[in-house]
């Protein structure tokens, strides 16, 4: 860490201590506590039905834990809806289904949706297109702000929504198994996608079952069992293998 990095820097992004999230008789998440920072990607792995979605969804706003604390900077927050967790804490979840609209070109993908007030309506189009160009060129992809989203390939639709997140400034973007469904020529760009946010600063959570890709991009990968965290492995020099014995 650089000398001339203020002190806020080195806080936690966010931290959750003891959260609990159940579904009746499930505890889906059982007294998880986590500290995240800043230009880190941490990697999330366990079995099926470990809690990392349910996990995730504590995050981002779309469900609300049944006790536990959550603190942003170091401050409690109470991440009330999605849209808090996008507009005041900078977290944007990057969904398995990308919640694009197919028919509409790049640019207008990026623009789209409830943001476009804080730019104004009267925002001219070839703004727009300008600014989408800008983002696409910073992550560093062929996509033209003209394509029409349908027509990309996964792993293109996959940096639009990243490119939504690099345009409203997020912080901290949560992906759910991004490279699952795609092709495996187009899980290296993803992957490089996700390092080009770390150099911009930004945090990265993700939560996959293909663990040689969280092997590749990740700082840290914590391990889900039964709710709970069971370890958390710096990685460096592991294997996959030492995944597999650290989830089962
Ligand atoms: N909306 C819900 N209603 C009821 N139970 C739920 C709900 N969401 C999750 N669960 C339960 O909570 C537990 C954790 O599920 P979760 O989806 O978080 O696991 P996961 O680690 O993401 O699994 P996977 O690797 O299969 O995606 C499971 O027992 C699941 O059935
Ligand atoms: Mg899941």
């Amino acid at each position: 860490m650089s000398e001339a990095a203020p002190a806020e820097d080195l806080r936690p992004i966010i931290s959750v201590r003891d959260l609990v999230k159940t579904f009746g008789p499930v505890r889906a998440v059982d007294g998880v506590s986590l500290d995240i920072y800043r230009q880190e990607v941490v990697g999330i792995i366990g079995d099926n039905g470990a809690g990392k979605s349910t996990f995730l969804s504590l995050l981002t706003g779309f469900h609300h834990p049944d006790s536990g604390r959550v603190l942003y900077q170091g401050s409690e927050v109470q991440i009330r809806s999605p849209h808090t967790a996008r507009s005041e804490l900078k977290i944007e979840m990057i969904y398995q289904r990308l919640e694009l609209a197919p028919d509409l070109t790049v640019w207008q993908n990026l623009f789209l949706g409830e943001e476009l007030r804080r730019f104004g309506l009267g925002m001219a189009r070839s703004t727009m297109r300008a600014r989408a160009g800008e983002v696409l060129r910073q992550l560093n992809t062929k996509i033209s702000p003209d394509d029409i989203v349908g027509e990309l390939s996964g792993g293109e639709q996959q940096a639009v929504a990243i490119g939504r997140a690099i345009l409203f400034d997020r912080q901290i973007i949560i992906m759910d198994e991004p490279t699952a469904a795609i092709s495996v020529q187009k899980v290296e760009d993803v992957l490089a996608l996700i390092r080009r946010l770390r150099g911009a600063g930004k945090t990265v959570l993700l939560v996959s079952h293909r663990l040689e890709d969280l092997i590749e991009v990740c700082d840290r990968i914590v391990v889900f069992r039964h709710g709970r965290v069971s370890g958390t492995l710096e990685n460096r020099d592991l294997s996959v293998g030492d995944l597999v014995h650290a989830m089962f």
